[in-house]
C-alpha cells in the first residue's frame, strides 16, 4: 500500500492540485508525535488567497471528512491542523499489519519498484565508472572511498532495475612507464619486483627519481622509452604488460575483499587507438586553439582553465583520454548516463572536459555525471604522495580486521568461523564509516569511532542483525518457524517502538530511490541505522519469545522483516551480514 501515493490523490480534490504535484511534498515527520505523514499548506497560500495555518485547518477537516465515508481511506484515523501542516495519523495496526506483510512477501525484492517502473528501468543504460586505480602504484585510501561508493551505486542502480555496466578505468597510460623500464633495467629484479609486487614497482620508481636528480640522462632514456611503446616495441610492450598484470593481481586481492566487479577493466591504454580521431573530432568541430605549440581548448568564458589536448610534442593527455573514452563508450553503448566516480581533487578537471564535450555540441553530453567524493583525513593531516609513502590501503583493512578480531576475541570467545566474521565485520566497519556521510564530505579516520559495536557504526547494524537471527534462530529451536510468522495480527504489536519499526520498514523503498537519485549512498546507511537503532529499543522493551502465541507471532514477524531488510540493505552497500558475531 503506497500511503503517501493514496493521500496524495485524498488531498487533489481538495487543494485542486494534480497528484503528482503533491506526492513530493507529503513528508514523513521524524516524530510520530507530529503525526505519520504530513503536508505543508505554504504553497497553497497564493493561489487559494488564505493563510497557510487557515488553509490547514479546511484541509484537515475535509479530509477527516473524506476518510469517514470512503471506505478505502478506512486506514487514516484523523488529520490534523498544526501550525501551517496538514497532520495525518494512521490506524497503526492497519499499518503496521500491511507494512510487515509487504516486507515479509517481498523479501529481497523489497525495496524494487512497481514493475511498469522497473521495466522502463530496464531499458536505460548506466555506466557506472568507479575505482580506477593506477598501475604501479598503491591502492590508497581514495580509490578505497570511490570504491566503495561506486559499488554501492551500481548495486543500488541494479535493484532498481536499471540496466548497468559497470567499468574500471585504470590509470595504465603514461610517461611513468618509460621511467618503470628504465627503473627496472638498471635496479630491478624480477624475483623481487614478482614478490613484492607494487612495493617493488614503487621502490624502483623512487629510485629513478632518487638518481635522476643527479643524471639527467635517465630522464631522455625514459623517453625513448615511452617511444619505444606508442611504436609498438615487443620489450617494452612486454614489461608494461607485467607491471599491470602484478597491479591488477593486488587490485584484484583488495576487489575479491569488497565483493566488487566489473563488466570492464578498460585501462587509460584502451582508447589509444581512438586518440587520434578524437582530436579530429574536436579539431573539426572548431574549438581546437593553438596555444603555445599546444593543443588547447580555450574556456575563458566559462571561468575555467583551458583544456589541453595535445602537448606541443605532440602527446596526448589525460583528457585526451577522457574524452576518446566518452566516445567510445557512447557509440557502444548509447548510454543514457554515464557517471563517473572522481575525487573532489578532479572538480576542476572534470568540469573542463566535460565543458569540452559540451562544445563539440553532443546533446548527450549533458548524461556525463561527476559524482564527486571528499577526501579521508587522517589524525597525522593529509595522506601524503609527495614522497611515494602513501597510506597503502590493504594494510589499512588488514588492521581493521585484526582490530574486530581482537574484540570479537574479547566479546565472543566461542564463536565459530571468527577468521571470516572478523573479516566480514572489520570490513563492514571500513565501509559503513566511509558511506555514513554524504561522499562529498571529507571522512575523518578514527578506528575508535569506526569499530565501536555500540556506536554509529558497521559493526552496530552488523550485530543487530546478527541478534535478529539469533531470535529468529532461537524460535525455531521452540518449533516456531518462519512460515507461521504470516499468520501474524498486528493488534498485537503496541507501543511507538512497534511501530516505529515499521515506519522506517515503510520508508525503505523510498530511501533507495533517492539514494539513486542524488547518487548517495549514504541515505542507505543512515536508514539502516535508524532501522537498528529503532529495533534494539523495540528489542529492549519486548520479550520477543513469550508463552502468549499470538503476541509472540507477531513480534517474530516484525523481527523477520527487520531480518531481511537489513541484511538487503547492507547487501547494497557491499556489506556482509553475519548471521552471528
Ligand atoms: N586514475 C585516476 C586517479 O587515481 C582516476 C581516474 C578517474 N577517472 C577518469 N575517467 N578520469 O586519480
Amino acid at each position: 500500500m503506497d500511503y503517501k501515493a493514496s493521500l496524495a490523490s485524498l488531498l487533489s480534490p481538495i487543494v485542486q492540485l494534480d497528484a503528482a504535484e503533491i506526492l513530493p511534498f507529503i513528508e514523513s515527520p521524524p516524530d510520530p508525535a507530529m503525526g505519520h505523514f504530513a503536508f505543508p499548506c505554504f504553497r497553497l497560500a497564493k493561489t487559494l488567497k488564505k493563510a497557510p495555518p487557515v488553509i490547514a485547518q479546511d484541509v484537515a477537516e475535509a479530509v477527516t471528512m473524506t476518510a469517514l465515508v470512503l471506505n478505502e481511506y478506512h486506514w487514516i484515523d484523523r488529520a490534523v491542523a498544526t501550525g501551517p501542516y496538514v497532520n495525518f495519523f494512521l490506524r497503526e495496526a492497519a499499518f503496521m499489519d500491511d507494512t510487515l506483510r509487504a516486507v515479509l512477501a517481498a523479501g529481497a525484492d523489497y525495496g524494487k519498484p512497481a514493475p511498469a517502473i522497473q521495466s522502463a528501468h530496464a531499458a536505460q543504460k548506466i555506466l557506472i565508472e568507479y575505482s580506477s586505480p593506477n598501475i604501479a602504484k598503491h591502492f590508497h585510501p581514495g580509490h578505497f572511498a570511490n570504491t566503495v561508493i561506486g559499488n554501492a551505486l551500481v548495486r543500488i542502480y541494479r535493484h532498481l532495475g536499471y540496466d548497468v555496466t559497470s567499468i574500471n578505468h585504470l590509470g595504465d597510460f603514461g610517461t611513468q612507464f618509460g621511467k618503470l623500464i628504465v627503473a627496472y633495467q638498471r635496479w630491478g629484479s624480477r624475483e623481487e619486483i614478482e614478490r613484492t609486487e607494487i612495493d617493488g614497482l614503487v621502490k624502483i620508481y623512487v629510485k629513478f627519481h632518487e638518481e635522476a636528480d643527479h643524471d639527467p640522462t635517465l630522464n631522455d632514456e625514459a623517453r625513448t622509452w615511452v617511444v619505444k611503446m606508442q611504436d609498438g616495441n615487443k620489450e617494452a610492450l612486454e614489461l608494461w604488460q607485467w607491471f599491470v598484470t602484478l597491479s591488477n593481481r593486488s587490485f584484484d586481492r583488495i576487489y575479491k575483499r569488497l565483493d566488487a566487479t566489473f563488466d570492464r577493466v578498460r585501462g587509460e591504454s584502451y582508447y589509444t587507438d581512438k586518440l587520434d580521431a578524437a582530436v579530429q573530432t574536436i579539431r573539426d568541430k572548431g574549438i581546437l586553439v593553438e596555444s603555445e605549440g599546444a593543443q588547447i581548448v580555450d574556456l575563458e568564458a566559462y571561468n575555467l582553465p583551458p583544456c589541453m589536448i595535445l602537448r606541443s610534442d605532440g602527446g596526448t593527455l589525460y583528457a585526451t583520454r577522457d574524452i576518446a573514452a566518452a566516445l567510445d563508450r557512447h557509440a557502444e553503448y548509447n548510454f543514457d548516463k554515464c557517471i563517473y566516480i572522481i575525487a573532489n581533487e578532479q572538480n576542476t578537471y572534470c568540469a573542463q572536459w566535460f565543458k569540452v564535450m559540451e562544445l563539440m555540441g553532443f546533446p548527450w553530453a549533458q548524461n556525463l555525471l561527476h559524482v564527486t567524493y571528499g577526501m579521508y583525513r587522517f589524525e597525522s593531516g593529509k595522506m601524503s604522495t609527495r614522497r611515494g609513502d602513501v597510506i597503502k590501503m590493504e594494510e589499512l583493512i588488514d588492521e581493521a580486521v585484526e582490530k574486530t578480531r581482537l574484540i570479537i576475541e574479547e566479546k565472543n570467545p566461542n564463536l565459530p568461523n571468527k577468521e571470516s566474521v572478523a573479516e566480514q565485520v572489520g570490513l563492514g566497519a571500513l565501509i559503513f564509516n566511509r558511506l555514513y556521510n554524504s561522499r562529498i564530505k571529507d571522512t575523518v579516520f578514527n578506528w575508535q569511532n569506526m569499530i565501536n559495536f555500540d556506536g554509529e557504526t558497521g559493526p552496530y547494524v552488523q550485530y543487530c542483525h546478527a541478534r535478529t537471527c539469533s531470535v529468529l534462530d532461537k524460535a525455531a529451536e521452540k518449533g516456531v518457524l518462519p512460515a507461521e510468522f504470516t499468520d501474524f495480527d498486528a493488534s498485537h504489536l503496541t507501543g511507538n517502538e512497534a511501530f516505529n519499526v515499521a515506519r522506517i520498514l515503510y520508508d525503505y523503498p523510498q530511501a533507495i530511490a533517492e539514494a539513486a537519485d542524488k547518487n548517495e549512498p549514504y541515505l542507505i546507511a543512515r536508514h539502516l541505522m535508524a532501522l537498528a537503532q529503532a529495533f534494539n529499543a523495540f528489542y529492549h522493551h519486548n520479550i520477543i519469545l513469550t508463552d502468549a502465541a499470538h503476541i509472540q507471532t507477531a513480534r517474530l514477524a516484525l523481527t523477520a522483516a527487520v531480518q531481511s531488510v537489513l541484511q538487503n540493505g547492507m547487501q547494497l552497500l557491499a556489506i556482509h551480514a553475519p548471521r552471528a558475531m
